[in-house]
């Protein structure tokens, strides 16, 4: 029997990622949305296009909680996204309270599931996710180290003109544009420091380029947020607990002590298994880019103390 995946929020990201994990087979996937018809006619869709995607993994569109019982892994894209010329913590009050509410379901009827958080602001749903599910530190992981990371090493394969396939590079800290910290100290392609590759103002704008890498495509779209790279991004990591990969990937977790950091949701290395968050890493890294970690662990502190209580 396959094992079962819950994605709730039928909107964009959440109906690419149950294309993505239903035709890669391995897990049965059920998409729920609060708006009636929604997810039912997004599976349908998906569920059709199998016999050419050749997958025998079944996807089902549902309003009823109980379809979602019994999931290995519930992913919450739920909330709203931003438009033009809004930062991912405007999303702060509306989305805490849609967390909070699903995440509660979603605790209750598949108690030992891993949540993975998608929805913004990342970090700050990831307080909200394990005050409402109760769950312990390692299964609650938030998406974003994934997505800028991805970001990262594109931009940085775009400057330098080298195939995506080597470059080595992780983005770390928050998932907001005053909080990410793409790591430049240890960026390479093919083994040769980026810092070499490129002058180091060139560095610098493929690093700001990535911070406002979600803004860019908002600004391109006008009427929402990425989702196809947000969508396979997360699925690996899906992939990763799931099928216990056991990757070493960047992803928000509650620290515990990690650069000074304590009680935190704050993205770092971490190795991704069975039952989720196996370990975390505390990797070396520059003077300036420790202070960066740093204040993100304290802005995220700042955006739960803001955060309206349920
Ligand atoms: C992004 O960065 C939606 O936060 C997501 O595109």
């Amino acid at each position: 029997m396959r094992q079962k995946v819950t994605i709730v929020g039928a909107g964009n990201t959440g109906a690419t990622m149950g294309q993505i994990l239903a035709a890669r087979g391995y897990a049965d996937v059920v998409l729920i949305d609060i708006v009636e018809g929604l997810p039912q006619g997004k599976a349908l869709d998906i569920a059709e296009s199998a016999p050419w995607s050749r997958t025998s993994a079944s996807i089902r569109g549902t309003n009823d909680w109980a379809d979602t019982a019994g999931s290995e892994v519930v992913v919450i894209t739920s909330g709203v996204a931003r438009k033009p010329g809004m930062t991912r913590e405007d999303l702060l009050s509306v989305n805490a309270g849609i967390v909070r509410s699903v995440v509660g379901q979603a605790a209750k009827h598949s108690p030992n599931a891993t949540l993975v958080i998608f929805a913004n602001p990342m970090d700050a749903m990831c307080h909200v996710a394990i005050e409402a599910s109760g769950f312990p530190r390692e299964r609650v992981v938030g998406q974003g180290g994934m997505l800028d990371t991805a970001r990262y090493r594109t931009f940085i394969a775009m400057e330098t003109k080298a195939s995506v396939k080597d470059v080595s590079a992780w983005v770390l800290g928050g998932h907001t544009e005053a909080t990410m910290v793409p790591l430049t100290s240890n960026a390479t392609v093919g083994g040769v420091p980026l810092t070499q590759l490129l002058p180091a103002a060139q560095v610098e704008a493929v690093a700001n380029r990535t911070k406002r890498g979600g803004a860019e495509i908002v600004d391109l779209l006008k009427t929402g947020s990425a989702f196809v790279a947000p969508a396979v991004a997360t699925i690996d990591m899906v992939d990763s607990i799931l099928l216990d990969e056991q990757r070493i990937i960047p992803c928000c977790t509650l620290l515990n002590g990690q650069w000074g950091i304590k009680d935190a949701f704050v993205g770092a290395p971490v190795l991704l298994g069975k039952g989720g968050i196996q370990k975390v890493f505390e990797i070396p890294v520059s003077d300036a880019e420790r202070e960066a970690i740093v204040a993100a662990g304290v802005a995220v502190k700042e955006l739960v103390a803001a955060t309206p209580k349920g």
